[in-house]
């Protein structure tokens, strides 16, 4: 029995692909091939595994039902986190799709689940992406303070979400935590946040995320141990449609 993640599938069978990359580059070429045929060969259905948002470009549930259908087709029990492109997934109505896709999907919101002895807990979260302003050199210089401001308030919300789902695994008994969010837990000037320090607070062992897509994204947050919690990133692209086996 494993634990194994992977995020950013981005699936369009039913909609337009909104991301340049995503049309020219070849990693993303028959990706949901690749993830299947790989997923297959690693996972089996005693397994979990964690899909960390931006699971489809569809816009309403109706532009999605091949793409949960092709994330229901993958083995293992299957629990999702909401990404920023899930526009399907109204945080209030968790409840709903629920109620129509478990017991084959898990939408995880203001909740937990449970692995082994350990409570996986998780909400997209959110962090600062600019514009940030560089200098002749490449450096930051500042920042579009309007869109900083205004993401502060995001974040809030987003680390009520995640104290909620932490508090619940708690009352519940659980004191080790596997904690996803599909933003990184930090922007690219941070080395710490909201995130991490809930992350420190409550002796989360692990925290995995995704959404940083292209070689000049994937150090734009923690990687590794970092105060003795480690964090890992699994966008799809850049694990190479490989799930990360994240524990045993
Ligand atoms: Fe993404
Ligand atoms: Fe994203």
């Amino acid at each position: 029995m494993s634990l194994y993640a992977i995020g950013d599938l981005h699936l369009h069978f039913q909609s337009e692909v909104k991301s340049k990359s995503q049309r020219r580059d070849r990693i993303w070429r028959k990706h949901e091939e690749k993830l299947l045929k790989n997923c297959r060969q690693m996972i089996t259905d005693e397994d979990t595994l964690v899909l960390v948002g931006d699971h489809s470009w569809g816009k309403k549930l109706a532009d999605c039902e091949e793409d949960l259908e092709y994330i229901k087709s993958l083995p293992g029990r299957k629990i999702l986190i909401r990404g920023n492109h899930d526009q399907f997934w109204d945080a209030k109505k968790t409840a709903k799709l629920n109620e129509l896709y478990q017991p084959d999907l898990t939408f995880l919101q203001n909740s937990f689940e449970v692995y082994r002895d350990f409570a996986i807990v998780g909400t997209k979260g959110y962090t600062f992406e600019g514009p940030f302003y560089l200098d002749n050199r490449g450096r930051i210089f500042d920042w579009d303070r309007t869109e900083e401001a205004h993401s502060w308030k995001l974040i809030e919300r987003e680390l009520e979400r995640l104290r909620t789902s932490f508090e619940m695994a708690r009352t519940a008994g659980y004191r080790r935590y596997i904690m996803f969010l599909h933003y990184p837990p930090t922007n690219i000037m941070e080395r710490e946040s909201g995130f991490t320090e809930m992350a420190r607070e409550y002796g989360a062992e692990k925290v995995i995320y995704a959404h940083s897509h292209g070689e000049s994204r994937f150090h734009d947050s923690l990687l590794g141990q970092v105060d003795g919690i480690e964090y890992q990133l699994v966008s799809g692209d850049f694990l190479r449609w490989m799930p990360k086996k994240i524990l045993d």
